[in-house]
């Protein structure tokens, strides 16, 4: 089956302010989502919202993975139903080296019953890490922890390939990114492209759609979609900002601050 990712009318608050003020998405397997925007506008709110944060409180609208209300699970069951959010900061966790790390994961998603053997889990892992061009004792190293924060990038990139998601978003994945980690990243997320899968890809910057193609572009001011188009909005932010967006819609403070 397709896949398929709706959102619709989607409000969310945080310590009772009002961020997200309703947002709607439709994501088909195969397609590419990028959005954009300025500081403050409510992106990294909307994938954490999604991926099921508690610190944020969804107040109104839906979210569904084929026809699976997402809203309504755990963090973890939407990852098992097939979401999965590669963070604008991804957190450290000492203790945990990212080894394990990743097999839990694997195993948290395939279910009780149907792990991963560790043979298998090794050959996949070191695969990966060859593809994504990463150093193997970085399998050995607590999770993130002292990782640059392009390696940290990296690192969530590996997790994405691992765990196969249906949908993924990536926060700002290539910020921090030299080039060629920005060309690695890129290829990683062209190969996994298909009709089962689908992408929300939030980005300030143009440079990262010129090795990933969106098919949909979207600009996020006020907690809002307030414009949608193709790639070449895409390039005509990067030529000319956000001011004639602004001018268009007759917005005068873009953030979510104050309302
Ligand atoms: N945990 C929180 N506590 C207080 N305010 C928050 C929290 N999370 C988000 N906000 C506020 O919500 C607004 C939107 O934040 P968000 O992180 O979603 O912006 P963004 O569009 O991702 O910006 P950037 O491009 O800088 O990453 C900001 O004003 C932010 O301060
Ligand atoms: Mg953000």
């Amino acid at each position: 089956m397709s896949t398929k990712f709706v959102v619709n009318g989607l409000k969310a608050e945080i310590e009772g302010k009002e961020i997200l003020k309703g947002i709607d998405l439709n994501i088909k397997g195969g397609e590419i989502h990028a959005i954009m925007g300025p500081n403050g506008t409510g992106k990294s709110t909307l994938a954490s919202a999604l991926m099921g944060h508690p610190k944020y409180e969804v107040t109104s609208g839906t979210a569904t993975l084929n026809d699976e209300d997402l809203l309504e699970m755990e963090v973890d069951a939407r990852a098992r139903a097939g979401l999965f959010l590669a963070m604008q900061y991804p957190s450290e966790i000492t203790g945990v080296t990212n080894s394990d790390f990743l097999r839990s994961a694997i195993n948290a998603r395939r279910g009780e019953g149907n792990e991963i053997s560790l043979i298998k889990f090794i050959r996949q892992m070191e695969g990966k890490m060859k593809e994504l061009d990463m150093n193997p004792e970085f399998a050995h190293r607590y999770l993130n922890e002292g990782f640059s924060g392009g390696e940290k990038k990296r690192n969530e990139i590996l997790q994405m390939l691992l765990l196969e998601p249906k949908i993924t978003i990536l926060d700002e994945i290539d910020s921090g990114l030299d080039i060629d980690a920005l060309k690695i990243v890129a290829a990683g997320v062209n190969a996994m492209r298909s009709e089962e899968r689908g992408f929300l890809i939030i980005t300030h910057y143009q440079r990262l759609l010129n090795y990933i193609t969106p098919d949909y572009v979207h600009v996020m001011m006020q907690g809002r979609i307030v414009k949608s188009g193709g790639p070449e909005l895409a390039q005509r932010l990067e030529d000319e900002g956000y001011d004639w967006v602004k001018e268009e819609l007759g917005i005068v403070d873009e953030t979510v601050g104050k309302a």
